[in-house]
């Protein structure tokens, strides 16, 4: 049997679950200093009846961005209008979708790094005064034309914060960092998915699948979407440590939460490069991934547990990456 991919960029994007997402403020478990900060800044923009400063977000994919949006807008009474970095080409684009805002709503620009920089020039006086400046004609013949905007609350989101430009990045008033999930609030999370889905699950394979989330709450409910359906199927719906057990292994997941490719990737590493220092291009290109993907879905949570490390160099595995392997780890006694 080939094992389900649980991690990569597309498989964490695809059978998403709305109802999974939480729509108030209060119900987002965890990130407890964003809420803070979020909630004074929500009940303070409403009670001057004014705008919310725009809002990026960064982090790895799945930790909640687009829901964090979805609730701003929620907690604003707006409606939360959303696109991509990638989808917008034309100032054109942009402008239809700016036009198309009422007061008090949200435009959630997902992967705003991605934004074309012609593009980025034409938000700037957007999210500063409320207006678009087009420009119309050809040649000789071209005008700008100004047309006021509602006041609005842009949320960008991105998993790549370096490559936001800064003169897009300042024209922020809140940066919000979210990080990774404890393994009490992807508990916390695993719970509510349980009641939402109306599966009861047990106390210790709640820990159990939190503990293979890789701190992040899309793969956490992913996770319990597959071993729902073992316990339907082999069970009476009632998600137990023994079946939970089962469905984990046969997903491949291990008790590190470490799956297929983070395993090619740690071989590669240890095995062929003889540890590192090796570049990203290179592991990626052995494991037949995307370097992106490499970076952004893979290296943050290996890194996070400590099993390899970024240099000036390239990729190092430490120590315990040797360990879970199995071989011998020698480095530090030889150099
Ligand atoms: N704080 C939270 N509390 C409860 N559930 C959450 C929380 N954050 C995320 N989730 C769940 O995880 C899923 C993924 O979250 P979301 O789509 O917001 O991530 P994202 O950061 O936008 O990811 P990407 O970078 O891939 O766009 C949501 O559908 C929701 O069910
Ligand atoms: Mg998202």
């Amino acid at each position: 049997m080939k094992n389900e991919r649980i991690i990569t960029e597309m498989s964490l994007k695809e059978d998403e679950d709305q109802t999974l997402r939480p729509q108030q403020l209060k119900n987002y478990i965890g990130q407890d200093d964003i809420k803070e900060m979020l909630d004074v800044y929500i009940k303070a923009a409403l009670k001057r009846d004014e705008s919310l400063d725009h809002i990026l977000l960064y982090g790895p994919p799945g930790l909640g961005k687009t829901t964090l949006a979805q609730i701003v807008a929620n907690e604003l009474g707006g409606q939360l209008k959303v696109t991509s970095g990638a989808a917008i080409e034309r100032s054109g684009d942009l402008a239809a979708i700016l036009s198309s805002l009422n007061p008090g709503d949200v435009l959630f620009v997902d992967e705003i790094h991605r934004l074309p920089r012609y593009i980025e020039e034409v938000l700037y006086a957007a999210m500063e005064d409320y207006v678009l400046d087009i420009v119309i004609g050809k040649d000789e013949q071209t005008r700008s034309i100004r047309i006021d905007l509602p006041p609005f609350t842009l949320v960008g989101a991105t998993t790549r914060f370096g490559d936001v430009s800064a003169p897009l990045r300042d024209r922020f008033g809140v940066v919000f960092r979210l990080s990774y999930y404890t393994t009490e609030e992807l508990s916390d999370i695993i719970r509510r998915t349980s009641k939402v889905y109306q599966n009861p699950i047990e106390e210790d394979a709640v820990l159990s699948l939190a503990r293979r989330s890789r701190g992040t709450p899309r793969i956490a409910n992913r996770l319990f979407r597959r071993v729902r359906d073992f316990a339907e199927i082999i069970g009476d719906g009632i998600v137990t440590k023994d079946i939970c057990d089962l469905a984990l292994k046969k997903l491949g997941i291990d008790d590190n939460g470490l799956d297929e490719t983070d395993y090619r990737y740690l071989t590669t590493l240890v095995k062929k490069f003889d540890g590192g220092p090796v570049g990203l291009e290179t592991i990626a290109t052995s494991i037949g991934e995307e370097v992106t993907t490499v970076e952004d879905v893979y290296e943050p949570y290996l890194i996070k547990e400590g099993y390899i490390k970024r240099t000036a160099r390239g990729r190092v595995a430490n120590e315990l990456s040797y360990k879970v392997l199995g071989i011998k780890y020698y480095k530090g006694l030889l150099d």
